[in-house]
């Protein structure tokens, strides 16, 4: 090889080495280049390692070259290195990156039934004025949903609430007949159990009527009882209670009247209307205990006296909130109940 041959041999590897390590766009393909031109096989080593080969005069010249050449690109590999791992480290980052100032995603809260929201709210308002709230079981025996209320097996009241009866065991044992409680009335007896005068209760709960469901009807609903027993009690202290929980409820313009009516266990009995926004609706049945429960709850009659009324509880929120399907209580349906 002549001394030209063996320089642009060495400026060939150069100019071709810096036209490829700046398109090195990653690690691999720099690592390809430098197996390409520094490796063991490559041009260059393979030119150093001929050096020895050459004429004194030769050595002089294109050792110092050579190794030159080689310090140089080695260079130029590692300040390539360094930036590929510098942009692969942002690109790690831009990839992690937690935006501190994005807002915060809304973390979905529950929140009470509106039938219980209205059912809290109906509480507060009668312990306020001295009634203790009690419950009764769901599951009732014909006893307390029915003869202790003055309603016997063949009295005609009990086909105004057609019953859900359950299968008891048909065993000899004398066991009592159960059924689905159709009405909270029951609490009122088993109350005065183990209670005497003066009584004031409120009893919510759930009830159940064996019938087809409507817009206005609904196999189960909820009612509100209540009881007060003591001396001198008449209409007029029902009518002043239901005022208060009334106004209470729907604003100081509401109205109270009683119409009368029947219910075997009390006596007189009344239906309740309240007129609200210039209606009037009917709102609970009411009266005066019959002296023949009083007497099953082994009260004197001749001493006390007390009113009981019941109401429903959906009733009373579809008037507050405006509600069209009383089936949407128990509907499940988040798009009613996220409104509450
Ligand atoms: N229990 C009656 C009903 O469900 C309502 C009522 C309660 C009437 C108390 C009078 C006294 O229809």
């Amino acid at each position: 090889m002549t001394v030209m041959d063996l320089q642009q041999k060495l400026e060939n590897i150069k100019k071709l080495f810096n036209q490829k390590i700046r398109d090195v766009k990653n690690l691999e393909v720099l690592e390809n280049l430098r197996v390409q031109f520094l490796g063991r096989k490559s041009e260059l080593v393979e030119f150093l390692k001929g050096i020895k080969n050459l004429t004194e005069e030769e050595k002089r010249k294109f050792g110092p070259v050579a190794n030159q050449l080689r310090r140089e690109m080695e260079k130029l590999m590692e300040d390539a290195k360094k930036s590929l791992k510098m942009r692969e480290v942002g690109k790690l980052m831009e990839k992690d990156r937690i935006d501190i100032s994005a807002p915060a995603k809304k973390i979905s809260q529950g929140h009470l039934h509106p039938l219980t929201l209205i059912q809290r709210k109906i509480e507060d308002i009668f312990q306020s004025i001295g009634f203790e709230v009690v419950e009764g079981p769901e599951i009732e025996t014909e006893y307390y949903n029915f003869n202790a209320l003055n309603i016997p097996a063949d009295h005609p009241a009990r086909e105004m609430q057609d019953t859900f009866w359950l299968q008891t065991p048909n065993s000899k044992l004398q066991t009592p007949k159960l059924l689905m409680r159709t009405q909270t009335s029951s609490v009122q007896i088993r109350y005065a159990e183990n209670h005497q005068p003066p009584i004031r209760i409120i009893s919510p709960g759930r009830v159940f009527r064996f019938e087809a469901t409507d817009q206005t009807h609904d196999i189960q609903f909820h009612q509100i009882e209540g009881l007060m027993i003591d001396k001198n009690i008449s209409l007029a202290n029902l009518k002043g209670v239901l005022e208060i929980l009334f106004k209470k409820l729907y604003g100081k313009g509401v109205e109270v009247r009683f119409r009368p009516s029947y219910f075997p266990f009390v006596e007189p009995g009344v239906e309740v209307d309240m007129k609200f926004r210039g209606k009037w609706m009917e709102i609970a049945g009411a009266g005066m205990v019959h002296p023949k429960v009083l007497n099953t709850m082994k009260i004197d009659s001749r001493i006390w006296q007390g009113f009981a009324f019941g109401m429903g509880l959906e009733r009373l929120a579809i008037i507050k909130y405006g509600i069209d399907d009383v089936r949407l209580f128990s509907s499940g349906d988040l798009r009613f109940l996220k409104q509450f």
